[in-house]
């Protein structure tokens, strides 16, 4: 077995690195792309008040587990539930589980970063009068096209995860999320000051408490689960490179205001910019009179605006925000790919050069399969993403509550954090882990699968 001290495995450089990284793995295309859809699927403002309270009632609690068992640790999450579960096979699995997850997210998420990044050579191709380029390489039916697609953005990824943890992930990200969070800033300046913006900011910003019903609830969850990357280890294995110096619950708490801010800002965005097309005479509502949403949304009512403001200007804004969006989604991917790559260094002694390449590969092939039928990526989705992450999320709170013991943990946590034990985080947050975030996961679980 490999020598499992975090300096040999890596480490991160600095405080403000690891929160970055941190942040550049919960913010995606699950907070840009996902997020305001489900917004605009669910009721507007509602979605958007449930989903914070997800965040921060469950996904905040379980976030400080996960950095918890990685730093503890120094290992990935298979690794991990090892060494604390006394080497028993049954927990092991819940980090396999976590594992199989992650894998098969990153699969979908391959495909649909793909087109991020085919969408930008769109705007171009729109800008200098081919437009029939245009529509061809921005046809997400388009399997061939999909697969090169794929397999670029598969390739940008293994290349980050080749060079490590401090000189790849977190270098990576330091130069990205400054820039991602710059373009976001200036478009929401833009969009706000148009016509038509206004609606859509009375449709996001006022609930109708009414519209909140089960399947809203169980829909919030996933997506909390899915935006700040929990339930599948990403955050043991991002925790097991983290020095003993720095407050996890301090770090968790910047990692999920920064994943809730950005959200709330693309939704900021994306609901107005919807209205503001509205009102330039782009079709927003399909024929039953629903907003449009899902892959049409992002991928077809926001190129109709970026062509209707036309000239340099819809040039400037439409590569950029597929470009934001191809930045924001690669920060995620390597989160996605470190995540069983720590397994193989860990647990096999395999070099990083080796499973990096290895995995990606294998990866990238079940994303090829997708790129030919995307209508898999909706069944993946509820598969691996809202009943999976957050079936991870239960079992791992179930984990550290019953069998570890939350005392250990917080154990764990007094390094960076001297006051800890007589603080109010060190009397909540058992609670939050032992009974309220498994029983609220338990009980959305069942009652959005129709079981109870
Ligand atoms: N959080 C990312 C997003 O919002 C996706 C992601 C990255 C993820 N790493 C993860 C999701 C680990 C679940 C688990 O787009």
């Amino acid at each position: 077995m490999a020598d499992s001290t975090t300096t040999s495995r890596g480490n991160w450089n600095s405080k403000l690195g690891f929160i970055l990284a941190a942040a550049g793995s919960a913010v995606g295309l699950g907070n840009i792309w996902g997020f305001p859809t489900q917004v605009a699927e669910n009721g507007g403002a509602a979605f958007l008040f449930i989903y914070l309270l997800c965040a921060f009632a469950i996904g905040f609690p379980v976030m400080v587990a996960e950095l918890t068992m990685g730093r503890k640790t120094g290992r990935n999450p298979v690794g991990a539930f090892k060494a604390l579960g006394d080497n028993k096979l049954m927990y092991s699995a819940i980090g396999m589980w976590g594992i199989l997850c992650g894998v098969m997210i990153l699969a979908f998420y391959t495909v649909i970063a793909g087109w991020t990044v085919s969408y930008v050579f769109e705007e171009f191709f729109f800008y200098f009068g081919m437009s029939e380029w245009a529509t061809w390489i921005s046809d997400t039916g388009n399997g061939p096209i999909n697969a090169v697609f794929a397999t670029v953005f598969m390739g940008g990824t293994v290349s980050i995860i080749l060079g490590g943890v401090s000189d790849g992930i977190e270098r990576a990200t330091k130069l990205m999320m400054p820039l991602l969070i710059a373009i976001l800033v200036i478009m929401i300046g833009y969009v706000l000051t148009q016509p038509g913006a206004g609606v859509g900011i009375k449709e996001y910003l006022f609930p109708d408490f009414s519209m909140v019903t089960p399947g809203l609830i169980f829909s919030a969850m996933g997506q909390a689960f899915f935006s700040l990357s929990l339930g599948m280890g990403a955050l043991i294995t991002y925790g097991s490179y983290l020095s003993k110096k720095e407050n996890i619950p301090e770090a968790a708490a910047y990692v999920t205001l920064t994943d809730a801010t950005i959200a709330f800002l693309a939704g900021l965005l994306i609901i107005p910019t919807m209205y503001m097309a509205q009102a330039q005479g782009v079709p927003i509502f399909d024929e039953s009179g629903n907003l449009l949403a899902s892959v049409a949304l992002i991928f077809q009512v926001l190129p109709e605006l970026f062509h209707e403001i036309g000239g340099l200007l819809g040039l400037i804004f439409g590569a950029s925000f597929f470009f934001l969006l191809s930045l924001a989604a690669l920060t995620s991917t390597i989160s996605l790919l470190e995540v069983p790559v720590s397994y193989a260094i860990d647990e096999h002694d395999m070099s990083r050069n080796k499973a990096a390449k290895l995995i990606g590969g294998g990866v990238l092939i079940i994303s090829l399969i997708i790129s030919f039928d995307t209508s898999l990526i909706d069944v993946f989705v509820v598969i691996f993403n809202e009943v999976g992450l957050p079936l991870g999320g239960f079992l791992i709170c179930i984990f550290l509550g019953y069998y570890w013991k939350t005392d250990n943990a917080l154990k764990e946590m007094e390094n960076g954090y001297p006051g800890i034990m007589t603080s109010i985080f060190a009397k909540v947050w058992p609670i939050f882990i032992k009974v309220i975030a498994p029983l609220a996961i338990l009980y959305n679980l069942l009652s959005g699968l129709d079981i109870i």
